[in-house]
């Protein structure tokens, strides 16, 4: 769940990911819509991206400024083209404000793929994120997978617990993950099977 997004490749790409290359569903939840996640979400998703609380347990620290998130987004976009991977853009489905952000990455078609989730901070603590991973974790089950995976910051415990909640179990400890080049945090692994 926790990828490296390091590279920031890839120039402008303003395509959402929903042609048939790469078919992309949008989800609905009791509060939430998700939506193929687009370039103009970036300014929105740098609300959490450029956060240094919201990013204390991701693999790389917080977006330097809004270029960067803008890069990040066209990355995770050209994923989503190839098929790699599906991230949905959360919204407020009472007035479209930007919630956060889903995603099914390392998708391995009827087998397993792994699961991230990150929300801008005011709307955490209001069961949100659990509403979108549900939905997501549906949607999983639905195109066939037997599994999702999560790897969480040791300390991440907002994340354990939202994991746990529904229905993740604690697979494996991992003492020296390397996060990114050099730098290591102890990790754990979860899995949810259907
Ligand atoms: C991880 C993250 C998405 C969790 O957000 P969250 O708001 O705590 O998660 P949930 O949507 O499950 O909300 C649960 C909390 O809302 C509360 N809540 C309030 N109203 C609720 C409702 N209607 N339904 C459910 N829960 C509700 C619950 O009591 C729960 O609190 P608790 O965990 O203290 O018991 C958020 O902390 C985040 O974006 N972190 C930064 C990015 C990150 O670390 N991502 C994960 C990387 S592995």
């Amino acid at each position: 769940m926790l990828l490296p997004k390091s590279s920031c490749l890839g120039g402008p790409v303003t395509t959402r990911c929903d042609g048939n290359s790469c078919p992309m569903t949008d989800l609905a939840t009791a509060r939430l819509v998700l939506e193929a996640l687009a370039l103009e979400d970036a300014r929105d998703l740098f609300a959490v991206r450029g956060d240094p609380e919201a990013m204390a347990f991701w693999d790389w620290p917080a977006d330097p400024n809004p270029e960067a998130t803008v890069a990040v987004v066209a990355e995770m976009i050209r994923e989503a083209s190839d098929g790699h991977a599906k991230y949905w853009a959360l919204r407020l489905r009472s007035d479209r404000t930007f919630v956060g952000l889903c995603d099914l990455s390392e998708v391995r078609p009827g087998d397993s793929a792994d699961i991230g989730f990150m929300l801008v901070r005011r709307h955490w603590d209001q069961g949100l994120a659990q509403e979108a991973v549900m939905a997501v974790l549906e949607y999983a089950r639905e195109i066939g997978l037997r599994s999702v995976y999560a790897r969480v910051h040791d300390q991440n415990e907002r994340s354990v617990r939202l994991l746990k909640r529904v229905g993740f179990v604690a697979v494996q400890m991992i003492p020296h993950f390397e996060i990114r080049p050099g730098v290591f945090r102890s990790c754990r692994s979860f899995r949810k099977t259907f």
